[in-house]
C-alpha cells in the first residue's frame, strides 16, 4: 500500500497537465484501477485483517482523490495565469495614427439626407428589399399587365411548381415602404426611406442594385406647395448653397397624380457642378401627389387625407455632390478608391456642424 501511494503521489505531483491526471486517475480509484482492484480483495480476507486493510484502503483512496483535485486546482491556476499573462494590453497606449477604414459614400450620404430630412420632421421608415410583387406594383396602382412592370426590368424569386405564397420580388423601388408604413402608422404621417432597391440593368449609369430614398407626407391640407418647399429646403441643405431654383416637369408615375419629375439649376463649367446657377437643368428625383388607390391600398382614407411623395437616387445625388463619374465604382470595393472617395469614420453629418465636413 504504501508502494501504490509513493508511485501516485509522485506522479500526480509532476503531471503537467489535466489529461495525464485523467489517466492517473483511472488507474489508481477508477473502476479497473489498483486502489480500487485491492478493495475487492477485502472479501477473501479474514475479519481481522479486513478491520485493518479496509480503512486503510479508504484512507489511500481519499488521499489519492485530494490529490489529485489540488493538482487539477493548481493547473488550472497556472493555465490562468499564463493566459493573463500573455493576453495582457495595456488599454492607455494611444491609438494608431493610421487611418484604416472609411465610411462609404452612400452611407454617408444616407446620412446627409437623413439629417436634413430629420430637421423638418421626417422620421426614418424601413421595410425588406425582398417584398412581395403587392407592395412592389399592385399597392402603389401598378396592376399586372401595367407596362411599368417590364420597364423596372424586375427581379423575381424563384418560384417551385406548387408554390402557393404570393410572388416575391427584388423591390424595384422603395416605395412599397410608403404602403408598409401607412399601414403601420396611418396618417397623419411624414417619414423617408433610404435603402436598397434592385432592377436588371448594368452599364456607366446603372448596376443592378442601387440606393433610393422615399419621401411620403400625408396630411389634411398638403399640397404640391409643400412638396416644392421640401425640396427646395433638401437640395440648398445638401448642395450647401444659399440659393436653388427647382423645375417641375410633367411626368407620370402611376403612384401619384399629378406627378413630376424635378431637375435643378446647374452649371458644368470646366466639368465642375455648380448647383444654382447657369443654364443647365438635372434632373434628380420623381415625385406627385399620392394617388387616391395608394392611399387605399395603404388603408387610409383618401377623402379625409392627401400627401406628397417623392423617390431620389442616392448614388445619382452623392456622384453629383462629391464629383465620382462612375457609378460602378460604388460597388468594386477598390480599396483605393475608398480611401480617396470615403469620409473619417467619426464625422456625422449634421446640419448645425457642416454637412459634409
Ligand atoms: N418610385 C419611383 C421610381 O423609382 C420614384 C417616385 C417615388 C416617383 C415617389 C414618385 C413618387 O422611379
Amino acid at each position: 500500500m504504501d508502494d501504490l501511494k509513493d508511485k501516485y503521489l509522485t506522479q500526480i505531483a509532476e503531471a503537467q497537465d489535466e489529461d495525464t491526471l485523467e489517466t492517473l486517475r483511472i488507474s489508481a480509484v477508477g473502476k479497473k484501477g489498483e486502489v480500487s482492484l485491492k478493495m475487492r480483495e477485502l472479501g477473501k480476507m479474514t475479519p481481522e485483517e479486513r478491520q485493518i486493510a479496509g480503512p486503510a484502503l479508504n484512507a489511500l483512496k481519499d488521499e489519492i482523490n485530494s490529490a489529485l483535485s489540488a493538482k487539477k486546482a493548481a493547473l488550472a491556476d497556472a493555465a490562468l495565469d499564463e493566459r493573463l499573462r500573455s493576453e495582457w494590453l495595456d488599454v492607455t497606449l494611444p491609438s494608431r495614427p493610421e487611418r484604416r477604414g472609411t465610411i462609404h459614400p452612400i452611407s454617408q450620404v444616407t446620412e446627409e439626407v437623413t439629417a436634413i430630412f430629420a430637421e423638418m420632421g421626417f422620421s426614418v421608415a424601413e421595410g425588406p428589399r425582398i417584398d412581395t410583387d403587392w407592395y412592389n406594383f399592385d399597392a402603389l396602382n401598378i396592376p399586372g399587365h401595367h407596362p411599368a412592370r417590364a420597364e423596372m426590368d424586375t427581379f423575381y424569386m424563384h418560384r417551385t411548381e406548387g408554390d402557393n405564397r404570393p410572388p416575391h420580388v427584388l423591390r424595384t423601388h422603395t416605395s412599397p415602404v410608403q404602403i408598409r408604413s401607412m399601414e403601420a402608422t396611418g396618417a397623419p404621417t411624414r417619414i423617408i426611406c433610404p435603402g436598397g432597391v434592385y432592377r436588371a440593368d448594368y452599364d456607366q449609369t446603372h448596376t443592378p442594385m442601387f440606393h433610393q430614398v422615399e419621401g411620403l407626407a400625408i396630411d389634411r391640407d398638403i399640397s404640391m406647395a409643400n412638396l416644392k418647399w421640401v425640396l427646395e429646403e433638401f437640395v440648398k441643405a445638401y448642395f450647401e448653397v444659399e440659393d436653388v431654383e427647382l423645375r417641375f416637369r410633367a411626368s407620370h408615375f402611376p403612384f401619384t397624380e399629378p406627378s413630376a419629375e424635378v431637375d435643378i439649376r446647374c452649371s458644368w463649367e470646366g466639368g465642375q457642378l455648380k448647383v444654382g446657377e447657369g443654364d443647365d437643368w438635372l434632373e434628380i428625383l420623381g415625385s406627385g401627389m399620392v394617388h387616391p388607390k395608394v392611399l387605399q391600398a395603404g388603408g387610409i382614407d383618401p377623402a379625409e387625407w392627401q400627401g406628397f411623395a417623392f423617390g431620389m437616387g442616392i448614388d445619382r445625388i452623392a456622384m453629383l455632390k462629391y464629383g465620382i463619374p462612375d457609378l460602378r465604382a460604388f460597388f468594386d470595393s477598390d480599396l483605393r478608391w475608398l480611401r480617396h472617395y470615403g469620409f473619417a469614420a467619426l464625422d456625422m453629418p449634421t446640419l448645425h456642424g457642416g454637412l459634409s465636413g
